[in-house]
C-alpha cells in the first residue's frame, strides 16, 4: 500500500520524529502512535474535523465534474508543470484528481494527499493506488520531513508557504492554481455564488517571494458547455455547498479562468 511507501517521508505531528508502519499502526520512537483506518489512510489531525472540510457529497460532485473533463486543460497544465517529478504532495487534495494526473504513468511515483476532510482521504485512496492519504491541517506544521518531496500542489486550496518550502528539496516545485475574476463567471452571476477576490495570483507571488522564486506563470482560459447536471455539480462541489443551493439550474456555457504558477524554493 502507498502509505507504507510514504512512511519514510512522514514526521510525527507531536515530536517531528521519524515514523514507521507496524501492521495497522504508525509509530514514532517516542511512542506516539496513529491507527491506519480500514480504508488505508491515516488521521494525523489530532483534533476534530473543522466545518469547512469537504463533505462526501461535495467530493462526489467534484469527481463527476472532473470525469466530464471540465477542468482537463487545467489538469494538463499542472501535470506539465510537475514535469514527471516522483514524490508529489497535494495540499487540500479533495478527490486527488490533480495529484493522480501529476504522477503520470510512472508506477514508482508516489503521491501524498493531505486534506482536513476524512471523506477526502477515503476518496483519494480510491483515486490512485500510488496515493497515500493523510488527514491533517495545512495550517499546522505538515507531518512531513524536511526536503522530502519533489513537488507540492495547491489547487484552489490553502497554502502554507513556509511549510511548503520546508518540505521541498532544493530543485522541487510548488505549483499553485488560483482562480481569476472570470472563473465560473456565468454560474456565479446566475446563481449569486461566492465572489472571487481579484488578483489572487499577484497576491500569492508577493507573499511567496520570501520563500520561493516564481519561475513560470500561465493563464488557462477557455469556455465549456455544461448540462444541467454538471452545472448543479459545479455549484455543489465548492464552498457554495455550505450555503443555500439554487433550486433550478440550467445548462449553459461556463468560463474556466485560472492562473497556474510554478515556484522553486529559495535556499540560503
Ligand atoms: C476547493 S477544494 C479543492 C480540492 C482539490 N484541490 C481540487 O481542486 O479538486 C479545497 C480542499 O481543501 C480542503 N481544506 C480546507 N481547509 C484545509 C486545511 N486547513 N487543511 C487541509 N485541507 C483543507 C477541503 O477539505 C477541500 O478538500
Ligand atoms: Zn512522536
Amino acid at each position: 500500500m502507498s502509505l507504507e511507501r510514504a512512511t519514510d517521508l512522514l514526521a510525527c505531528p507531536v515530536c517531528q520524529g521519524r515514523l514507521a508502519l507496524y501492521g495497522k499502526v504508525i509509530c514514532c520512537t517516542e511512542g506516539h502512535s496513529y491507527d491506519v483506518a480500514k480504508q488505508g489512510y491515516v488521521n494525523l489531525l489530532g483534533a476534530s474535523e473543522p466545518g469547512n472540510a469537504d463533505t462526501s457529497e461535495m467530493l462526489d460532485a467534484r469527481a463527476r465534474v472532473h470525469a466530464a473533463g471540465v477542468f482537463n486543460q487545467v489538469t494538463e497544465a499542472i501535470a506539465t508543470s510537475c514535469g514527471g517529478r516522483q514524490r508529489v504532495l497535494e495540499a487540500g487534495a479533495g478527490t486527488g484528481h490533480y495529484l493522480a494526473s501529476a504522477l503520470g504513468t510512472d508506477p514508482q511515483a508516489l503521491g501524498v494527499a493531505i486534506d482536513v476532510s476524512k471523506a477526502s482521504a477515503k476518496h483519494c485512496v480510491r483515486t490512485d493506488e500510488r496515493i497515500a492519504a493523510i488527514v491533517a491541517d495545512v495550517w499546522q506544521p505538515l507531518p512531513l520531513r524536511d526536503r522530502s518531496l519533489d513537488a507540492v500542489l495547491a489547487v484552489f486550496a490553502p497554502r502554507n508557504l513556509p511549510e511548503f518550502a520546508r518540505v521541498l528539496h532544493s530543485d522541487g516545485r510548488f505549483i499553485a492554481v488560483t482562480p481569476r475574476s472570470g472563473h465560473l463567471v456565468g454560474l456565479r452571476d446566475a446563481y449569486g455564488l461566492l465572489d472571487i477576490p481579484s488578483a489572487k495570483a499577484t497576491q500569492l507571488a508577493a507573499a511567496a517571494a520570501e520563500f520561493f522564486d516564481l519561475i513560470d506563470t500561465r493563464v488557462i482560459k477557455y469556455r465549456v458547455p455544461v448540462d444541467e447536471q454538471l452545472a448543479t455539480d459545479l455549484i455543489a462541489m465548492g464552498p457554495n455547498a455550505f450555503h443555500q443551493q439554487p433550486k433550478q439550474v440550467t445548462a449553459s456555457v461556463i468560463s474556466i479562468d485560472v492562473t497556474v504558477q510554478s515556484f522553486r524554493p529559495i535556499r540560503d
